[in-house]
């Protein structure tokens, strides 16, 4: 074999690893986001209710979409952290880890993400999902 086609198949091989980096299924798990169905319908119903009750009076829906949007590609459990130790702001910490993450579920539902199988959990995962701008 000569050597220039020794380098452009060393040139191919290299090119087929980068595709295969970009769409394999390794790189896939890593870029999960609000947008993956990643709470159920469940916690939204059940967030609706926190929300009402705890949030609603001092924040409207506008007041999370603009969070969000300054939250944009931060891992969904900083957020979760940051409301669980600040809010509500007359009382932090006073709900139950659930409620938080439920919350945190009606309000990407409402800001446009959909619901789906997986249940948000703070011990599982959600460090790994990334939050959108709606
Ligand atoms: C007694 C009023 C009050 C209640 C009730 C309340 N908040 Fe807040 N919240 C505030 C204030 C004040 C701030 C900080 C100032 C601001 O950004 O408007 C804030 C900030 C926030 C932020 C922005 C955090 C950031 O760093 O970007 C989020 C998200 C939030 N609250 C969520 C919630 C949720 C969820 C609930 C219900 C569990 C809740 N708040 C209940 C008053 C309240």
């Amino acid at each position: 074999m000569n050597k220039s086609v020794q380098s452009a198949r060393k040139i191919l091989l290299l090119i087929g690893t980068l595709a295969g980096l970009s769409i394999g299924p390794a790189a896939m798990a890593q870029d999960q986001t609000v947008g993956d169905g990643v709470f159920t319908a469940d916690q939204v119903s059940a967030g609706q209710a926190v929300y009402d009750a705890q949030c609603k009076n001092c924040h409207n829906m506008r007041f999370y979409r603009d969070t969000l949007r300054s939250w944009n590609n931060q891992p969904l459990l900083y957020l979760w952290e940051n409301i669980m130790g600040t809010m509500p702001a007359d009382n932090p910490g006073s709900l139950m880890y659930e409620e938080y993450t439920d919350v945190i579920a009606y309000i990407l539902h409402e800001n446009g993400f959909p619901a789906g199988e997986a249940t948000l959990d703070p011990d599982n995962g959600m460090d790994k999902i990334k939050i959108l701008a709606p």
